[in-house]
């Protein structure tokens, strides 16, 4: 549900110039008296609003929110009724999947400004503080087989990459199967996860999780991640924040794309995947993901992306495989 707030918040962010209390008024259906009352809440959240008399309401300068008001800016209101945005959750993934058993619609969106236990691929965690990232899941229902999931992961690094690109002007590499990195550090992953309907063995849902670190400083990230993890922002070397509401409504204009030609534009997507795989012409350390800490990794080079987004990688003894994403992690060596 939209509140007044966030249709009062949209509106001054789509426009440049005043807009008078009136004119929101009418195109609002609502009071006058609800307007002012939603101006002076926004004012107590950080919003710079100018109101000159005769003139009307002018935004001058917003904080980084990302509330449901400052993704209505960018996307329609049609859209936004199966988007749910939350100051914080466990885990996006871990919600949608229990929406999309409750029968979410395709296209469902749960996107938080935080999450106390974000999911990371092999069973990790997922960092995810406050007022930084995008922490996003996406709910596709393809009529596919289950083999297809490792291709619609590898399709969402392709929207990932595309988004950013729109917003931030920058293009991010991708690491295979589905890390983003911009200036060789990994500033988004992506955890895709699927349920199979038991007795016909077809997918029941794909949800998609992704989570981009946006506007991190270093102290953000564990200490632990503090070599490999950064955020757009700090390898574009800008103080000035990036919009995540505008990050966040490109990426769920990219994700609706994915998911409309899902999986019949699949030559486009692969053509895109190899052109930004990063990891093509590395030499790489293979970790089966049922391997035992103390068996060791095996050692090869990437030498090309298959055309079913695997990875073909020669090894040391002159074998090559096709790797696939559920098998194996690749680590450059
Ligand atoms: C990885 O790099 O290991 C994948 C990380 C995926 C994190 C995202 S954040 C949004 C969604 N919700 C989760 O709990 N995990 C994914």
């Amino acid at each position: 549900m939209l509140s007044t707030k966030d249709y009062v918040i949209s509106k001054l962010i789509s426009s440049d110039d005043y807009i008078s209390g009136e004119s929101l008024s009418l195109d609002l259906g609502i009071s006058r008296a609800a307007i002012n009352t939603a101006v002076k809440s926004l004012r107590q959240d950080g919003y710079d609003i100018e109101s000159v008399t005769n003139r009307g309401y002018r935004l001058n300068n917003h904080p980084d929110l990302l509330t449901k008001g400052e993704v209505l800016a960018h996307l329609s209101e049609e859209r936004m009724s199966t988007i749910t945005v939350l100051s914080e959750v466990d885990s996006t993934n871990k919600l949608l999947k229990e929406m999309a058993y409750n029968g979410a619609p395709e296209g469902s969106v749960v996107v938080s400004d935080c999450q106390t236990a974000g999911r990371g691929r092999l069973g990790r965690s997922f960092s995810s503080p406050k007022s930084k990232g995008i922490y996003l899941s996406y709910l596709l229902r393809p009529t596919t087989s289950p083999e297809i999931i490792s291709k619609i992961t590898c399709w969402a690094a392709v929207a990932v990459k595309n988004a950013i690109n729109r917003v931030c002007n920058i293009s991010p590499s991708i690491k295979w199967v589905n890390d983003l990195l911009i200036n060789d550090k990994k500033i988004c992953g992506i955890l895709t996860e699927l349920t199979i309907e038991s007795e016909i063995g077809s997918i029941n849902s794909v949800v998609i999780g992704i989570g981009i670190n946006v506007n991190h400083d270093t102290s953000d990230f564990p200490e632990e991640i503090r070599d490999i993890a950064s955020s757009i922002r700090k390898e574009m070397n800008q103080d000035k924040l990036i919009n995540r509401a505008q990050l966040t409504a490109t990426l769920i204009d990219e994700l609706d794309k994915l998911c409309n030609s899902f999986p019949n534009a699949n030559n486009e997507y692969l053509k895109q995947y190899k052109e930004a795989c990063s990891t093509v012409g590395l030499e790489v350390s293979v970790v089966s993901a049922h391997t035992h800490e103390s068996e060791k990794p095996r050692l090869g080079t990437a030498i090309g992306i298959g055309d079913d987004f695997s990875l073909q990688v020669m090894f040391e003894d002159g074998h090559t495989e096709n790797l696939s994403s559920g098998e194996v992690s690749v680590r450059r060596r």
